[in-house]
């Protein structure tokens, strides 16, 4: 390979498009024949401050390059601390995701060696060690070989990491190693890229393969070669990635947040779609448990956090009225340290849009171990969640940019409320004609969705930027409402930075009722005056009573619902639906108010202050 700019530009382009992963700081490093050490540049703060300093001081051209965006979990946000980080002897550069937990004790051994650190970080560790090992190589075989060295090196690491790494010896060649952290490769004509996720190379390839745990890479051109720790090949699996480049640009809205809001209607619509044979029965075909096991389950334990264990939250109750099966919904990090009674008929579905988050990963690895069957919803493709469940049933919403979680929420519904019809297919608990009714009305929703947002915005609009001193906001819901309200306090707090919290508006006069005061906002999720009366009536008499006692109160409500104009400040309209289906049009309203607020304060919406999109430690 001649040395070109690409290898740096393919780096810029990667970290710019994980900028959404959240990050205080960037490096890149580049290697080409003849040099004598990696060349590299590092900055803290945005990949803005990395390119100003690029321009100032160009990198020569390379073959290979590698680049990092970090997020500080071990040293402070600092150029020093940033990656990538060089062995002692300056030949290799290393970057990491994740944490490596014994990096002190061998940060101690390599400084009774005479190793020093510039950096407060555990990745300069594993470069040293990196360093130290290759060179062992080289003395004992006479050749380099950063393949084996980074195999040896990921062995003698505890914790979670993704390593990548270049040396000038080897200067056609990137290797990587991973364990309980992401990595992907993509495969292109006469070059290969590897990422954290498929958005790092979506626009040069959308051959994608994916790496399994504790398996370490070579890549050199189009060649790729994966192999064990113990250097064993193995056979990795291809998969074509099914959106493209343009999926994950703003397209000429102000904020990716505010695309994938006006997104949710698709995200449902493209969930649903495929999924029916012929004669309109669910078929899953990427479901790989067999239908006897699907037909054994007494019991069904979501696992998932924020905004996707909401997503759980609802289908709690449709699930458990259609299929006449025990849902539990519990925290992914709850979950794991509870001693959970599962057995080999219990499913576990775990929930996540990433596809990485690692509290979520880790409990299902636990539920594994008890020896039941995991089920991944999921949005990403290639992520570790469905690579270590049983089966996967993927959301296809396209990939979610912004920080807060929008068009994905809608689309784990969607999945699991198909999830929950299939197995009331195949156990034969409703009646064709029943599941029929069911799949038509979750059909019918992208519509009203597309309706929230062509009428309301307004109004939604001028309520946050009227309410924007607020201080504190309650959110109230029942029955499917409750997660609803749950969701819509995590978003208004998430980038709003405004003190919400949801209730269950049963709680409302066992405590949070004391919080009531003259002007208290609060957000009531009124359910459809058409259905179960008694459940609208208690919603509206929750209404009456805190605006009894002085607060501001905005509804979600069914347009033609008389009460709740007369009764609340503002209504938020949404079109009339199925009380189950109502989460997917109550929530809309919701997502874009916690955007005008955050947007009204001046706010970053696409990446709030201490927050990424991927939770990949725990
Ligand atoms: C909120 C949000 C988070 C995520 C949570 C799980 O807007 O985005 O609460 O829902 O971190 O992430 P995933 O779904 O990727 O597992």
């Amino acid at each position: 390979m001649n040395p070109s700019n690409r290898p740096l530009e393919v780096c810029l382009q990667g970290l710019q498009r994980l900028e959404y992963r959240g990050y205080d700081s960037a490096g890149v490093a580049i290697v080409s024949p003849g040099m004598d050490q990696v060349a590299y540049e590092k900055k803290a703060g945005r990949l803005n401050n990395l390119k100003a300093a690029l321009k100032r001081h160009p990198l020569p051209e390379g073959t290979v390059g590698i680049g990092h965006t970090r997020w500080a979990t071990n040293g402070e946000p600092s150029d020093v601390n940033a990656h990538p980080h060089m062995s002692q002897d300056g030949k290799i550069a290393l970057i990491h995701n994740g944490i490596i937990e014994n990096a002190n004790k061998l940060k101690f051994d390599l400084e009774t060696e005479g190793y020093s650190f510039v950096s407060d970080t555990d990745t300069e560790v594993a470069a040293k060690l990196l360093g130290k090992v290759a060179n062992q190589i080289i003395a004992q075989t006479g050749k380099p070989d950063l393949f084996e060295a980074l195999r040896r090196t990921s062995k003698m690491l505890t914790g979670t990491f993704t390593l990548l790494a270049i040396d000038v010896r080897q200067p056609s060649i990137v290797v990587g190693s991973r364990h309980d952290s992401p990595l992907v490769i993509g495969v292109g004509k006469g070059e290969s890229f590897l990422g954290s996720d498929v958005a790092a190379f979506v626009a040069y390839t959308h051959q994608a393969i994916e790496i399994g745990q504790d398996e370490a890479v070579e890549i050199e051109g189009d060649h790729v070669t994966v192999t064990d720790f113990d250097g064993h090949p193995v056979t990795p699996r291809h998969f074509t990635v099914d959106w493209d480049a343009s999926a994950a640009e703003k397209g000429g809205w102000p904020s990716f947040m505010d695309k994938e809001i006006h997104e949710d209607p698709e995200a449902v619509s493209q969930t649903l779609m495929g999924r029916f044979d012929l004669d309109g029965r669910i078929k899953l075909d990427e479901l790989h448990i067999s239908v006897d096991e699907l037909r054994s389950i007494d019991k069904i334990i979501v696992v998932a956090c924020g905004t996707a264990s909401y997503a759980g939250l609802v289908a709690r109750y449709a699930v458990e009225h259609w299929c006449r099966i025990p849902v539990e919904v519990e925290l992914a990090h709850e979950f794991r340290y509870r001693d959970p009674i599962l057995t080999p008929r219990t499913l576990v579905v775990a929930i996540s849009q990433s596809g990485e988050t690692m509290d979520t990963l880790m409990a299902i690895r636990h539920a594994r171990e008890q020896g039941s069957k995991v089920l991944a919803i999921c949005n990403t493709q290639g992520s570790s969640i469905p690579r270590e469940s049983d089966a996967v049933l993927y959301t296809h919403a396209g990939p979610e940019v912004a920080v807060a979680s929008t068009k994905a929420f809608v689309a784990q519904i969607a999945a699991a409320y198909l999830l929950g019809l299939y197995l009331a297919q195949v156990r034969g608990i409703m009646f064709k004609d029943e599941i029929e009714t069911q799949l038509n009305a979750l059909r019918a929703m992208p519509k009203k969705i597309q309706w929230v947002l062509d009428h309301d915005v307004d109004t939604i609009k001028k309520t946050a930027q009227k309410m924007v001193s607020s201080k504190a906001f309650l959110f109230l819901g029942r029955y499917v409402g409750y997660p609803v309200a749950l969701e819509g306090a995590l978003k208004l707090k998430e980038v709003s930075y405004t003190f919400s919290e949801g209730f269950a508006a049963g709680e409302l006069k066992h405590g949070p009722i004391a919080l009531v005061d003259e002007g208290t906002p609060i957000v009531v999720i009124v359910p459809s005056p058409r259905g179960r009366n008694v459940l609208h009536n208690k919603v509206i008499s929750n209404v009456e009573e805190v605006k009894a006692r002085g607060a501001d109160t905005i509804a979600v409500a069914e347009v033609g619902d008389r009460k709740a104009a007369e009764y609340a400040d503002v209504v938020f309209w949404r079109p009339e639906c199925p009380t189950l289906m109502s989460p997917l049009v109550d929530v809309v309203p919701l997502q874009l108010f916690a955007m005008y607020m955050a947007m009204a304060k001046g706010n970053d919406v696409d990446k709030p202050r201490n927050l990424a999109k991927s939770v990949t430690v725990e």
